[in-house]
């Protein structure tokens, strides 16, 4: 059985002091969760904030982004080997927010996927379609396509350290989730894909993680699916109350 893992992505939110505060009230929240996985992804600036607080529990670290290669002369860039020490164990890649406001590519994804996972870190490939492709019946192609288009180097090795977050870009930060059963069809077509392409142990151990205005009052119905492990949550993960509800919620309709 996969173990559900709820992420917190605080996108560009929380900076010193409020980063402080999220983590301690969400770290004095939780006593010992040691059924389902808990992951903060603070911005960059925060991270070593938010460490201080959670170093002794077994809540995890992320970072949202990094660069594709591990050093050298990019100015503004972060390489993930910096996460990595910095107590990172999770990078955020491909999430809609950078395929659309900073053109990344499949291809460039690919290559921080591939410098990321030498480094060391686990990732979460976000893959998603917009509104018009859902509506011109080519979502499914345009998650096959983010797929490959960002597998196509990755040693097999490196299968068991990632988890693929579907994130139809219609349901990110507008309040529309996607229906349930809408969801884990494009949940089962992504575990399909890992079968075809990579074989039915990767297919079976993959997490998979629904995104897209998940609440306290939508995670049980869609948690409960077949094929979703999980969610990737924005707006709800800055408040301490709704994140907390949302992980309750998550381990009681597991069980
Ligand atoms: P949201 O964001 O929960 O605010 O919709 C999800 C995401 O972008 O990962």
């Amino acid at each position: 059985m996969r173990k559900p893992l709820i992420a917190g992505n605080w996108k560009m939110n929380m900076g010193g002091s409020d980063s402080k505060e999220l983590s301690r009230s969400i770290r004095n929240a939780l006593d010992d969760y040691t059924d389902i996985d808990i992951l903060l992804c603070p911005p960059y600036t925060a991270i070593t904030h938010v460490y201080e607080i959670i170093k002794n529990t077994s809540i995890i670290l992320g970072a949202q982004n990094c660069f594709y290669e591990s050093k050298g002369a990019f100015t503004g860039e972060i390489s993930p080997l910096f996460l990595l020490d910095i107590g990172c164990k999770y990078v955020i890649l491909g999430h809609s927010e950078r395929r659309y406001y900073f053109g990344e590519t499949a291809d460039l994804i690919g290559k921080k996927m591939i410098c990321s996972l030498d480094s060391g870190l686990n990732i979460i490939l976000c893959v998603g379609e917009k509104l018009e492709e859902r509506e011109n019946g080519e979502a499914f192609e345009i998650v096959k396509s983010q797929l490959e288009g960002s597998f196509r180097n990755l040693p097999e090795d490196y299968l068991k350290k990632i988890t693929v977050a579907y994130e139809p870009v219609w349901a990110i930060g507008t309040g529309k989730t996607c229906e349930p059963n809408m969801a884990e069809e494009m949940h089962h077509f992504i575990r399909s894909w890992f079968k075809v392409k990579f074989g039915d142990i990767i297919s079976n151990n993959l997490r998979i993680l629904y995104g897209g205005s998940i609440k306290p009052e939508n995670i049980s119905s869609l948690i409960v699916k077949e094929d979703i492990d999980g969610g990737l949550i924005g707006g709800a993960s800055l408040n301490v109350d709704s994140f907390i509800q949302i992980i309750k919620n998550t381990i009681k309709a597991v069980h």
